[in-house]
């Protein structure tokens, strides 16, 4: 029987239907949550089973010696109740049991064939399956991974999981056992039907008029059985949705003690879950126990009908004995069509989701024949720039300055003046709108991507660790980087200090997201990590967590360390590190409003004086020097 959780799909619900999952969920789903539903496509069930194929075709053979396989094993269950009806009219019922010994003989041996050539089947069929999963899932990763970063905002995080987990893992039922059962069970109900006719047609008949009924109500239960196998896998996702935003925004949750909201919340959806599920247990158990019931009365009338043609000598004890038995074996695939009739749905299903994700093509667009790098040292110039993340709501506007050599340039302004976004364009995360950024005279766009991104060393506002140990995540696992480089660089960042406070020394381990580390030394981290890469330009977006007093003297000194001896564009916070900029330019709104040394903004008197100001009179209360935004 089934049990609905082996047809969940999970992520989010099926095809095309994606108003329907809108329509029943309840306003806030988690504590901020944003669970919204991809519409997709109509591709063609033929269009994606022709798809699939192409994963598989590399295992053809396999495949192909599988469903040879099929006639085989499908002739062997069906010899048994022949062989039981040869036992019974040649031995049993004339009383000759000399010789009946072959017959179970026979008999034995053909259920040991079977057992052995249906576990050849099913685990050559399980080994070309899970290869091809794994080409499927390193395709998939592959993919994924060489969208720009402007995907991975549009994407929920939840969603690409999903296409990656649950969706590949629903196909893998259909690719390594739903097609091959499928086969061999549709092989095995027209060998029934071909042989019962053989036997006795009249009897054969009267078998069959039960089927027109079988039909109706598989296909009546099929519609409901499909329906509520769709809510669960609805239901389930949601039950997930809540689950990653919850466990992902613990801290706020536990902050504001909002533990009760939560888990009311779920205790919803997960009962609707357990409603889902129990309305497919329903169906599915009403199924079962009517095409069981149809079974036996079924066999009641062939007792009936055919006991009087034994009688009346139109056909043997034998006869009879084994139509039951095909009958039997008649019934089970057909009671158990509906469950994988359904698996191949949702099969089909998933994959449409993953060919979409593999369609996206979304890229950094890149030229044919790129530009060699360069010659160090780089001078940068953004030429009226213009930027937009969204159709027309300018977020950089016409932003013109330039860096030469060894200098250093600092950009400050308010939160949201378009500061990070700078960088990203510099990085090309983004393309700029209008305008140009050169380097040494030449479009950034011009470069070939990778090659370009490694000449810079970017700490991001965000500091991200990786699970792992400390040096890991400065070296992120390049071997080109030698003992010596690491720790000098980790000298001059005061990193070397706190490796020797822990326990493993440069092996000591890092937990998710860097959660075991003070963001202070998450910073220092990421500083080190920068300069072991030995970068010809720095950008440095400063993070604004406040930490105490001696860990900013730390960081400070790290700053200056690390943006000495090279070109450097740092979003700057700190006093110190906009003071000792050979530039500053204050961003408002997208826009370069002024631009000059410190003393030449201070004398100017305007916004930067302004916000100067106001820091300096934070900072001398609190010792801890911050422009406050
Ligand atoms: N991925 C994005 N999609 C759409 N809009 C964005 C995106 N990232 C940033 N923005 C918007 O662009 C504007 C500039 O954002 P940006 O991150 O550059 O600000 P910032 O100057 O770095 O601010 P802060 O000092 O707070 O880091 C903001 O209004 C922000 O809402
Ligand atoms: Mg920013």
């Amino acid at each position: 029987m089934t049990t609905s959780d082996d047809q969940t799909t999970t992520g989010d619900d099926s095809r095309g239907d994606s108003s329907e999952t809108d329509e029943e969920r309840p306003d806030g789903v988690a504590i901020g949550s944003n669970f919204k539903e991809e519409r997709l496509g109509d591709m063609k069930d033929w269009t994606i089973i022709k798809r699939l194929w192409r994963f598989m075709r590399p295992y053809r053979v396999t495949f192909l010696f599988c469903l040879l396989l099929l006639p085989v094993i499908s002739g062997l269950e069906l010899l048994q109740p022949h062989l039981l009806q040869i036992a019974i009219d040649n031995y049993i019922t004339p009383g000759e049991l000399e010789g009946i010994g072959l017959v179970i003989g026979a008999f034995g041996g053909a259920i040991v064939m079977r057992a052995g050539i249906q576990f050849l089947q099913h685990y050559l069929m399980q080994r070309a399956g899970q290869n091809a999963l794994v080409d499927l899932r390193q395709e998939l990763f592959e993919h994924v991974q060489d969208r720009p970063l402007g995907f991975f905002h549009d994407t929920p995080v939840g969603r690409l999981m999903a296409r990656m987990t649950t969706d590949v893992k629903s196909l893998q039922n259909a690719l390594s056992s739903g097609i091959i059962t499928m086969a061999g069970d549709l092989i095995m109900l027209t060998g029934i039907v071909v042989i019962l006719l053989y036997k006795s047609w009249r009897l054969a008949l009267v078998s069959f008029t039960v089927l027109p009924f079988l039909i109706a109500i598989t296909a009546f239960f099929r519609h409901y059985l499909r329906e509520a196998f769709r809510e669960v896998r609805t239901k389930v996702a949601r039950l997930y949705a809540h689950l990653q935003e919850s466990i992902t925004g613990m801290e706020i949750i536990q902050l504001f003690v909002r533990e009760h909201v939560s888990a009311d919340e779920y205790r919803d959806i997960n009962e609707e879950y357990r409603d889902a599920n129990l309305r497919s247990i329903r169906y599915d158990a009403m199924l079962y126990a009517i095409v069981e019931a149809i079974g036996s009365i079924t066999i009641g009338a062939i007792i009936w009908y055919g006991s009087g043609q034994v009688l009346d000598g139109l056909i043997t004890l034998g006869v009879l004995v084994a139509f039951i038995e095909y009958m039997k074996k008649f019934f089970v695939p057909i009671r158990d069509l509906a469950e994988k009739y359904n698996q191949l749905q949702s099969a089909i299903a998933s994959g449409e989701r993953i060919f979409q994700l593999l369609d996206n093509e979304q890229k950094v667009p890149e030229v044919d024949s790129p530009a060699p790098l360069p010659e160090r040292p780089f001078r940068i110039e953004f030429n009226n720039v213009w930027f937009a993340y969204n159709d027309d709501e300018w977020v950089l506007r016409d932003v013109d300055f330039e860096m030469a050599p060894g200098e250093r340039v600092a950009l400050v302004g308010h939160t949201g003046a378009g500061k990070s976004t700078i960088i990203n364009l510099l990085m090309r995360f983004y393309d700029v709108d209008r305008g140009e950024i050169l380097v040494n005279g030449t479009d950034i766009r011009e470069f070939d991507l990778q090659a370009y991104r490694s000449t810079f060393a970017v700490v991001l506002q965000d500091v991200f660790l990786f699970e792992g140990t400390i040096r890991e995540n400065i070296t992120l696992r390049d071997d080109t980087i030698d003992e010596e480089t690491l720790h000098r660089a980790a000298e001059a960042v005061h990193v070397d200090e706190l490796v020797e406070r822990y326990e493993g020394g440069w092996e000591h381990g890092v937990e998710e997201r860097g959660a075991n580390l003070s963001s202070g030394e998450k910073q220092l981290v990421s500083f080190a990590r920068a300069l072991v890469h030995q970068p010809e330009v720095l950008v440095l977006d400063e993070a604004t967590a406040s930490v105490d007093a001696d860990t900013e003297a730390l960081l400070q000194d790290a700053v200056e360390t690390l943006l000495s001896q090279q070109t450097s564009l740092v979003i700057a916070h700190r006093l110190s590190t906009i003071e000792s900029s050979d530039r500053i330019l204050v961003l408002d709104d997208g826009e370069i409003i002024e631009r000059g040394t410190h003393g030449e903004l201070i004398e100017l008197g305007g916004h930067y004086e302004t916000l100067h100001e106001l820091q300096y009179a934070t900072s001398s209360e609190t010792s801890e020097p911050k422009v406050a935004e």
